[in-house]
């Protein structure tokens, strides 16, 4: 079987962490590149965490440093989640290696023209270098066969009351990348959502003792209070489900819509807002929007992934 060339643009925090682990176990990905943003945490702390994943899957992905601010706004934070050091404190040696001397937006755009038009993009914290490389390098699109993003949502939010935390960070480069021309597969928190981990599944996962599965049980286990308190009854696996995605996408549903950033307003600043749930229709469906997942299917193959270790 031939495997997709995947890059991975993210911002290593627990989940960050989850799917990276998944998608290295999947048999039809073939990771080519990992980049790495200020997000959950800042640039350096995302660039150590990757580098962090990477030994602890045994795996010599080149990593590649982006933006450490977003474009125009201040840069905010997500470590009241992920923790000070953005893996919720699970205990991980020093990484191994350093990341590689290229910008991460120049490296992204070498591999997809490298890759010939079939390089897929998924990128799971905010859209700096995403946009950057779009921008700096107008063609990169033409070499992309999708761009997948974990952000957004057509309905509330989780770092305001209207925007989601990734787009948040850097609205005028999510803004950028909607508008790119191509179209955008997107998980936001509609569906992120409902893709959670019970604490009972986490011990149940973590049953098999292995390296993986207890990093993944410690770095987790504490976000449990922070998503009680939502109501959710699970940790949300919010970039699991782009890199689930890629190999059973049947198990979500999505629906094509027009999705626009708002970067002025003050009360809506980062809303991804879409036509999904509207009369008035934006002319261009410029995104896929998933909405729902089949739960039960999505835990079966994240906790196969994460105990094929
Ligand atoms: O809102 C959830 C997103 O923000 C996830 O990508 C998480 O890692 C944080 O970056
Ligand atoms: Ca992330």
């Amino acid at each position: 079987m031939s495997k997709i060339p995947v890059w991975i643009d993210c911002d290593t925090g627990v989940d960050d962490a989850a799917a990276l682990l998944t998608a290295n176990q999947l048999d039809n990905v073939q990771i080519v590149g990992l980049s790495t943003v200020a997000g959950n945490v800042p640039l350096d702390k995302t660039t150590v965490n990757t580098l962090k994943i990477c030994d602890l899957m045994k795996k010599d992905y080149p990593v590649y440093m982006g933006a450490d601010r977003p474009w125009i706004r201040p840069y905010v934070d997500a470590s009241d989640v992920h923790g000070n050091d953005g893996l919720g404190g699970a205990p991980l040696p020093a990484p191994s290696r350093k990341p590689e001397n290229k910008k991460a937006w120049d490296a992204l755009y070498e591999e997809a023209v490298r890759q010939d038009g079939e390089l897929v993009l998924v990128a799971i914290g905010p859209l700096t270098n995403v946009a950057t490389a779009l921008t700096l390098h107008p063609d990169l699109k033409d070499y992309l066969k999708k761009i997948l993003i974990m952000g957004g949502a057509a309905v509330g939010g989780n770092r305001t009351a209207s925007a989601e935390f990734n787009i948040y960070v850097d609205p005028d480069a999510a803004q950028t990348v909607f508008r790119c021309g191509k179209q955008i597969t997107m998980f936001g928190l509609d569906v992120t959502q409902k893709a959670y981990v019970t604490a009972e599944e986490m011990d149940r996962i973590a049953e098999k003792v292995t390296p993986v599965t207890t990093f993944f049980k410690e770095s987790m286990a504490p976000r449990m209070p922070f998503y009680e308190d939502l109501g959710i009854v699970g940790v949300c696996l919010h970039d699991v489900c782009p890199m689930l995605y890629l190999k059973y996408p049947e198990i979500f549903e999505l629906e094509e819509a027009g999705v626009y950033v708002e970067t002025q307003a003050e009360l809506t600043l980062g809303k991804t807002v879409t036509d999904l749930f509207s009369d008035h229709q934006f002319e261009k469906k410029n995104a896929m929007v998933a909405l729902r997942v089949d739960r039960e299917a999505f835990f079966r193959h994240f906790s196969d992934a994460l105990q094929s270790y």
